[in-house]
């Protein structure tokens, strides 16, 4: 335990700092306002940390990324759902752990049967990001208290993928498929998203070992901004569904985890421009354009993002083993490379993120671009779950920031008469 001084008006005020695992410090300021009538300020809370995690590690400045101290680049043996038990209990689990977690996730796929009639009222264009939020809150109607919280996680993480499916189905107008028990948590997916009543589906196995990279790759990353909103809708108490429907709906923002849609969309307009990099280059450094370089770019992270870089690679294996040819691949890394020779990206450290190379991969296995940031939430779902259930067990007060106010001083009401 250290101290940090704050000089304020002459004052002397010390403030105890603490030190995480990993060497990071920490100024401990629950008592400023009272001894010093001030707040700190820090829009985006950048250098802010709202609570202590013992869940993920990321250090941004050397590309390191740890789920419970498991570097990320280790974990391409893993199964996703060993990885979301490691994440929300904390350990790997042994043999039969595992098989009996995998036996609960298989048992509580299906949804209720009357949850089916919900997809009839959403529009045949629905985004299925809002179908997944919309559907993820309403299973708090089906199981409204979190007295069995592991039986809901079991039934969220285990009931997601079916929502998610069954999404993509409404859009296409394709009887919903069921989930089959013999399958894992990646091959059933696929098989309730390509599958038909009318003839046989076999799951690839190369796009099913893609599916279960990407959703480890995507499981946790502390306190980024769908995180965040799930801490503080838990911190009211709200039940672990609803908070995960705010989560989803955070993560849908094109600064957050929409950007791996946009990165697609962003490298077609280069396609059907003509492939050059430069003019978009330089409208992603003239702030007046509004254009950024989708996918580039992180909070944290000011070096590469260790995941971009095995998608990346992921990316040249999958559809080399698939046989595809994706010219939208060749303008990724034609970009990228361009951009990295660019004093603009350079000097503001603006690297490849998670969302610049997935795009690429989901497109390779089937799954169209509205719903690439669904693919991401079901990644992240628990990791979303993991620090939710953390801030319920460390205890937990309601997130509540303050403001500086810079509005209009008190002044007298007037009626319209007089106005
Ligand atoms: C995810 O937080 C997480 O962990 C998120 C995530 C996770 O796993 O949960 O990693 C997933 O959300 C990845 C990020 C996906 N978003 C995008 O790819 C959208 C494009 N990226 C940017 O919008 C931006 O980089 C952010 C939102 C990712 C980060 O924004 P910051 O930290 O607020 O950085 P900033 O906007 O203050 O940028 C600093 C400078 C600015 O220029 P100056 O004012 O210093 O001149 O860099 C510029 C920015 O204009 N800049 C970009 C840019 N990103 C930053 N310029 C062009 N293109 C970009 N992509």
């Amino acid at each position: 335990m250290g101290t940090a001084k704050l000089i304020l008006d002459g004052k002397e005020h010390d403030f105890p700092t603490t030190t995480g695992s990993e060497g990071e410090v920490g100024i401990d300021i629950a008592k400023l306002r009272a001894a010093t009538g001030a707040i700190t300020l820090d829009e985006g809370y950048g250098n802010t940390g709202s609570c202590k995690s013992a869940i993920t590690f990321i250090d941004g400045e050397r590309g390191i990324l740890r789920y419970r101290g498991y570097p990320i680049e280790q974990l391409g043996a893993a199964r996703f759902t060993e990885i979301a038990y490691l994440l929300i209990y904390g350990h790997l689990p042994n043999a039969a752990e595992f098989e009996a977690w995998r036996d609960k996730l298989t048992r509580h796929s299906l949804l209720h049967e009357d949850m089916k009639k919900f997809f009839e009222g959403f529009p045949a264009t629905a985004h299925p990001m809002a179908m997944l939020s919309a559907m993820v809150a309403s299973l708090s109607t089906y199981y409204p208290d979190d007295q069995d919280l592991d039986l809901n996680i079991v039934r969220l993480l285990a009931k997601a993928k079916t929502i998610a499916a069954f999404s993509y189905k409404k859009s296409i107008g394709q009887p919903f498929m069921y989930p089959r028990n013999g399958y894992n948590y990646a091959e059933n997916f696929l098989h309730m998203m390509f599958s038909v009543p009318a003839e046989p589906y076999e799951v690839n196995p190369v796009v099913a070992r893609a599916l279960n990279l990407l959703l480890i790759l995507h499981a946790d990353h502390e306190q980024n901004c769908s995180t965040s909103t799930v801490r503080m809708v838990g911190s009211s108490g709200a039940n672990l569904f609803s908070s995960i429907s705010a989560g989803i709906s955070a993560l849908w923002g094109p600064l957050h985890g929409g950007a791996n849609q946009a990165v697609i969309e962003m490298l077609e307009r280069i396609r059907d421009d003509g492939g050059g990099y430069q003019k978009f280059i330089d409208l992603a450094k003239d702030k007046e354009s509004g254009f950024k370089l989708m996918g580039f770019g992180h909070r944290v992270y000011k070096n590469f993002d260790p995941r971009s870089l095995i998608l990346k690679a992921a990316a040249d294996e999958v559809l080399d083993e698939l046989g595809i040819d994706d010219p939208l691949l060749d303008l990724a890394k034609g970009l990228e490379r361009v951009a990295l020779e660019d004093s603009y990206f350079v000097e503001r450290k603006l690297y490849p993120n998670v969302d610049f190379y997935s795009g690429i991969l989901y497109r390779a296995m089937g799954i169209p671009t509205n719903m690439f940031t669904v693919m991401f939430a079901l990644g992240r779902l628990p990791g979303w779950i993991a620090q939710w259930k953390e801030m319920r067990e460390e205890g937990y007060r309601i997130n509540r920031p303050r403001q500086i106010y810079i509005g209009e001083t008190a002044r007298d009401w007037v009626p319209v008469e007089r106005r």
